[in-house]
Formats: structure tokens, C-alpha cells, sequence
């Protein structure tokens, strides 16, 4: 059986439902913060099995620990955080209580009742600001925001815990842009209020919730002047969960992955790929570099291929269409 933590949010759903077309039994969680419980009916009804479900949160541990006694847990998906830029500069305790402190209770749970497999969302945002691209795992790390700082410290709890306990195995997934939606239109990306990320904002301008998206910046050193970053399909990155939980069954240690194209895409590709394939318009106003932006960062996803046998096979405009389908009545 394996655990899912914050099943119901964004990429955990599209993961919960990859893993119950594999066959694998799930049990999944999650506090709500920032999801419903439709997205956990949703995922039932796309993959065709009902599944246990509780709400807990990672800083009750007494409300997660109901859970490892109730179902016999072998690897635990550790997708629960939360991972806003810009609300963790403002409240970096809540971000490092929520994240860290969480983190660390799930793992007690799994040190009491032994379970030794965990897969840990990471995220690009480990690398900083690179030097050059693509960037592979062995890239220097450092953060610029407390988000990216909890993302930092618990892959080094967890590298920390396979040293002192030689059965314990770790993947550190390391995401980069993920966007786009589940072809059926049932689950996909809905955040609560005025999104920060790129493709949330051309959605709202494209249903004129917002009526022009900023383009921050024109003038970087890139192709034509918008930052580039490498865009997943949120559907291939849940097949990677899946390669990784296969590693991690066979080797112990840490094992480190960048989840990734390893193309680049700018603003504008963005926004012109979305206008083109869904015949919408997608107004803009470019308006001065947003700071902490770097110009260009996208994955050397090598290592997974040939550690995982898993690469991405979804395209900008499968993203562009699919975000578009699951939001555009919403
Ligand atoms: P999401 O907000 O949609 O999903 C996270 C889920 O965790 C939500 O349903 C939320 O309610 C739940 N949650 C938060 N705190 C919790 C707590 N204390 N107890 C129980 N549940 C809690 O986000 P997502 O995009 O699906 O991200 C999933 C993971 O991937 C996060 O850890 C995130 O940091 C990481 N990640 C996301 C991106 C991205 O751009 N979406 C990129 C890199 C890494
Ligand atoms: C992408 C590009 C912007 C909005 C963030 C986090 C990172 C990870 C993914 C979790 C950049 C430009 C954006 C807009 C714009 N999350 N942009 N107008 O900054 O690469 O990464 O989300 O781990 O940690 O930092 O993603 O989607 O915000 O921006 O021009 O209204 O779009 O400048 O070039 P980012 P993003």
C-alpha cells in the first residue's frame, strides 16, 4: 500500500490516478489548505477503483498516525506542503512549520511503523540561480526564498536518514514548471485567489478575470527577451513517480532526479502556443523583470531516462489545450 500525501492537490491527484491505472493500492491524505474533496471523487471516478482517504494534517501527527495503523503502508509519496514564493517571504514560519516540522512528523510515523521508501516532491528551485543550462543533479544548490529553503533542508534530512539507516531509500524528484491537466478535464491546477505562477495567469486573462497578463521582462538574454523555463505536463510527471517508486524498491540510498523536458520555452511561447491551439485571445503588457527572476533555466533530464527508463512525452501545446479544457468553465 502506498501512502499519498496531499492526494487531492495539483500534481498529487494526476499521480494518484497513474498510480491506481498501474495497479498499486493507495491510501491517500490530505488537510485541504489548498484542495477539495472533489478532486478525490474525481480521481476515483477517472480511474475506475475506489480508495481509502482521510483528512490529516502533517502537523498532527495523531491525525496521520490513525493511517499507518489502519493499513499496512509500504512507501509513502510526499507530495503535502505548501509552495507559494512569495506568501513564504512574508510568513516563513508558517512555511517552515508546515513543511519542515510536517515532514519530520510523517517521518517519525515511518521510522515507528517501518516503512522505508519515500518519494520527496522537490523542486528545481534547489539549483538557485545556475550558472548555465541545462542543469543537471550534480549543480550547486542554495535557495532564495524560505519555500526553496524547506525544499533544501528536507532533502538533506532526508540524505541524513539513508546515512544512519542503511534499508531506508529516498527519491528526490526535482520538478521543474509543471502545467497542463488530465485530458479528461476533471483535474487540473484551480488555485484559491490571484495566481503567481505563468500558465494560472494566462488562464485568467484568457477568460478575462484579469484583463492583461504582465510579461515581466523583454529585455533578458534569451532568444526573444522573456524568461525560459522548462514547462512539464503535470500527466508525464506522474509517470515519474511511478519509475521512481520501482528504483527505490530495488536500491536503497538516494537516489536524485530532475523531472524535466530539457526544452526551453519563453513567455511568449507560452502565450502564443495557448492563443494559437485554443483559439483565444491572451492580451499583454510587458512591464519590468520580476525580482528573484532568472533569464533561463531548464533540466538536463538524462539521468532519469537512463536510471528510470522515464522522459516526458507531452508537448506545449498538449499542456496549453489540457490547462485550457479543465479551467475554461470553471
Ligand atoms: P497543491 O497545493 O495543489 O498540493 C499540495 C497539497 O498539500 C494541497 O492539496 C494541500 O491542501 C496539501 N497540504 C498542504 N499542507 C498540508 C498539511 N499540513 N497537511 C496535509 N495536507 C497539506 O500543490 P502541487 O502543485 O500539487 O504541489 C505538490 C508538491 O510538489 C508540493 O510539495 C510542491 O512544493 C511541490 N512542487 C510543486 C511545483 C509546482 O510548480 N506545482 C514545482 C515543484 C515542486
Ligand atoms: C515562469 C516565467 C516569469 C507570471 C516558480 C517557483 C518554483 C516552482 C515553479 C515550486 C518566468 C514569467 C510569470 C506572469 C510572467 N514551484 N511570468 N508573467 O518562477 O519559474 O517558478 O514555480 O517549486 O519554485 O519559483 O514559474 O510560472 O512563476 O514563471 O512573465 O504573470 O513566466 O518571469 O520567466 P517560476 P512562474
Amino acid at each position: 500500500m502506498i501512502l499519498v500525501t496531499g492526494m487531492s492537490g495539483y500534481i498529487g491527484s494526476h499521480t494518484a490516478v497513474a498510480l491506481l491505472k498501474a495497479g498499486k493500492d493507495i491510501v491517500g491524505f490530505d488537510n485541504f489548505y489548498n484542495s477539495s474533496f472533489e478532486a478525490v471523487k474525481a480521481v476515483e471516478s477517472l480511474s475506475g477503483r475506489s480508495f481509502p482517504f482521510y483528512e490529516a494534517d502533517l502537523r498532527d501527527i495523531d491525525s496521520m498516525e490513525r493511517i499507518f495503523k489502519e493499513h499496512n503502508i509500504d512507501a509513502v509519496v510526499h507530495f503535502a506542503g505548501l509552495k507559494a514564493v512569495g506568501e513564504s517571504v512574508a510568513k516563513p514560519l508558517f512555511y517552515y512549520e508546515n513543511n519542515i516540522c510536517g515532514t519530520v512528523n510523517l517521518l517519525k510515523l515511518m521510522e515507528k511503523y517501518g516503512v522505508m521508501r519515500f518519494v520527496f516532491s522537490s523542486s528545481a528551485t534547489v539549483y538557485g540561480e545556475p550558472k548555465s543550462v541545462p542543469i543537471n543533479e550534480d549543480f550547486p544548490l542554495s535557495t532564495t526564498n524560505p519555500y526553496g529553503s524547506t525544499k533544501l533542508y528536507i532533502e538533506g534530512i532526508l540524505k541524513d536518514m539513508c546515512k544512519a539507516n542503511k534499508e531506508f531509500s529516498v527519491a528526490l524528484l526535482r520538478y521543474f514548471n509543471p502545467i497542463g491537466a488530465h485530458e479528461s478535464g476533471l483535474i487540473g491546477e484551480n488555485p484559491n485567489g490571484i495566481p503567481n505562477n505563468l500558465m494560472p495567469r494566462i488562464c485568467q486573462t484568457a477568460k478575462g478575470i484579469m484583463k492583461s497578463l504582465t510579461v515581466f521582462g523583454d529585455d533578458y538574454p534569451t532568444p526573444d527577451g522573456t524568461g525560459v523555463r522548462d514547462y512539464i505536463h503535470v500527466c508525464d510527471l506522474a509517470d515519474g513517480h511511478i519509475a521512481a517508486l520501482d528504483k527505490i524498491e530495488k536500491d536503497t540510498g538516494v537516489h536524485i532526479y530532475n523531472l524535466g523536458t530539457g526544452k526551453g520555452y519563453s513567455v511568449y511561447d507560452l502565450i502564443h502556443t495557448f492563443a494559437r491551439v485554443n483559439g483565444v485571445e491572451v492580451p499583454y503588457t510587458v512591464c519590468p523583470r520580476r525580482p528573484g527572476d532568472v533569464p533561463e533555466m531548464y533540466s538536463d533530464p538524462s539521468k532519469a531516462k537512463a536510471e528510470l527508463g522515464w522522459e516526458a512525452r507531452l508537448g506545449l501545446e498538449d499542456m496549453c489545450r489540457s490547462s485550457w479544457s479543465f479551467i475554461k468553465d470553471k
